[in-house]
């Protein structure tokens, strides 16, 4: 079967402004609250390996984005610093600006379309400490971020995102301790969780009304859930997982209401939140243009055993993770690989979310210990990645082929980069990064991502 791509489909690349910058706190930049967290417990992250190690793209984007044309890219999705372009939340910061219009400007010089994300984890840390997305105070200062970063930036985009993975800071700081502030709170979760929507809805509703020209979306991880068995318990299971983990953000951002069972899951176990008619109103009449979705894993369910769980951990009262006996597991990473999943986004979007545009913001296989892929010439020969584009590419085809309306392709990433916890753990790039020298080496699957963006088509 001919595995051929819409004409001008994007083939991209994605990341980050505080996995890849660097310069931490030089050029004007204040504090995140990653930076503050690893000068308190720099023993959580891996190696100790704080987020002021990275690839320095700060001095060396003109090269990077050189490497990117060289891979056949003709999209780069990144994020914007918040903490960077207004250290004190009022006055930017020209150097900032200067920095991120060079950067757009000598993407498309060289045939790469920037798609500009303003917020991937990357708190800063005065607004941390004011209580971070608990504060609706915080929720107005994103919204004048966004402002700014329209107006500074607007010439040059003409794709804008929100938010990356939303959920993410909430399930991993709110419900768990591997984002700040760590705590085991779901009243605590669903406040941030409804603010960070909010401060969303509100960005979106600044670019509308500012006549910008282009278009806003927000990146979701979606988690496709599926249940152990056919048994109603253990659908009813993934459904759960599947409102609140995909459609608590996806409902609202597209749809423009929330699912009624977070309105049943609020009123069961009695959660008190803060919100206005006038805010739901708001989230109505602001849904987004296009949506980009970062897809690694599924989510495996099954029914709860337990009724009585404590008040931290009011979510195993409605379902449980289910270990698939036929799993097959990236070992690395220890998340299953399950290549249709993004074929049942696919079509998910295609059937229940008006056929919204939408592209792969995120798609990519992280590896540790890849030296030992190396040939005699220093080149990881990473087979494994490629194999992974190449298996999601074709079910992400068969999507397309059935009428979903898929835009892009960005794998994670180009480049091996810091990441959150993990720092350099796992690698992900089409190309190596050696820390010590800083060099970047080609891996062969750079020269097969090349190949697929010249002929917009998978190999046969
Ligand atoms: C994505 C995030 O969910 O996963 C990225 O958007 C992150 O920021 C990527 O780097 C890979 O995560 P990890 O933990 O495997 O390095």
């Amino acid at each position: 079967m001919n595995h051929k791509f819409p004409d001008r489909f994007l083939w991209g690349t994605a990341a980050s402004g505080p996995q890849l910058e660097g310069a931490g706190s030089v050029g004007g930049k204040a504090m995140t609250v990653w930076d503050y967290w690893f000068l308190l417990e720099p023993e959580k992250f891996y190696q100790k390996i704080g987020p002021e190690v990275t690839s320095n793209f700060y001095d060396q984007y003109k090269e990077d984005i050189l490497l990117m044309k060289d891979a056949g890219f003709n999209s780069f999705r990144t994020s914007i610093s918040w903490a960077r372009l207004l250290p004190d939340g009022k006055t930017i910061n020209e150097e900032a600006v200067f920095f991120y219009r060079d950067v757009f400007t000598s993407l498309r010089e060289n045939g790469i379309e920037p798609i500009v994300n303003l917020y991937h984890f990357d708190m800063p840390y005065r607004l941390y400490f004011k209580g971070g997305w608990e504060n609706p105070e915080v929720v107005e200062e994103f919204k004048e971020y966004a402002q700014v970063s329209f107006d500074c930036f607007g010439d040059l985009v003409s794709r804008w995102v929100t938010f990356n993975e939303p959920i993410v800071p909430i399930e991993m700081g709110y419900l768990n301790d591997k984002h700040l502030p760590a705590v085991h709170n779901m009243t605590r979760a669903m406040q941030a969780g409804y603010y960070t929507l909010l401060a969303h809805v509100k960005a979106v509703s600044a670019f509308r009304q500012s006549k910008q020209q282009g278009e806003i979306g927000i990146i979701l991880n979606l988690t496709p859930s599926y249940p152990k068995s056919d048994r109603d318990e253990d659908k009813k299971a993934a459904n759960w997982a599947d409102v609140l983990f995909n459609r608590s953000f996806l409902d609202p951002v597209v749809l423009g209401h929330y699912p009624a069972e977070i309105k049943e899951l609020i009123q069961n176990e009695n959660i008190d939140i803060q919100y206005t008619e006038k805010e739901l109103d708001l989230i109505k009449n602001n849904t987004v243009d296009f949506l980009g979705v970062n897809y690694y894993q599924p989510r495996r369910v099954q029914a709860s055993r337990n009724e009585q769980v404590d008040s931290e951990k009011i979510l195993e009262k409605y379902f449980q993770p289910y270990e698939w006996p036929k799993a097959k597991m990236n070992p690395h990473r220890g998340w299953e690989i399950y290549e249709k999943g993004l074929y049942d986004i696919a079509i998910n979007i295609r059937d229940n979310y008006f056929n919204i545009p939408w592209y792969v913001a995120e798609n990519g296989m992280g590896v540790e210990g890849e030296e030992k892929f190396m040939n005699e010439s220093g080149e990881v020969q990473d087979n494994y990645r490629i194999e992974f584009m190449e298996d999601h590419l074709t079910w992400l085809h068969k999507g397309i082929s059935e009428g979903s309306n898929c835009f892009g392709y960005h794998v994670w990433t180009f480049l091996d980069n810091w990441s959150w916890l993990n720092e350099y753990k796992n690698r992900y790039g089409l190309f190596r990064l050696e820390l010590e020298t800083q060099e970047r080496v080609k891996k062969k699957s750079a020269y097969w991502f090349k190949q697929l963006a010249k002929t917009n088509q998978l190999p046969t």
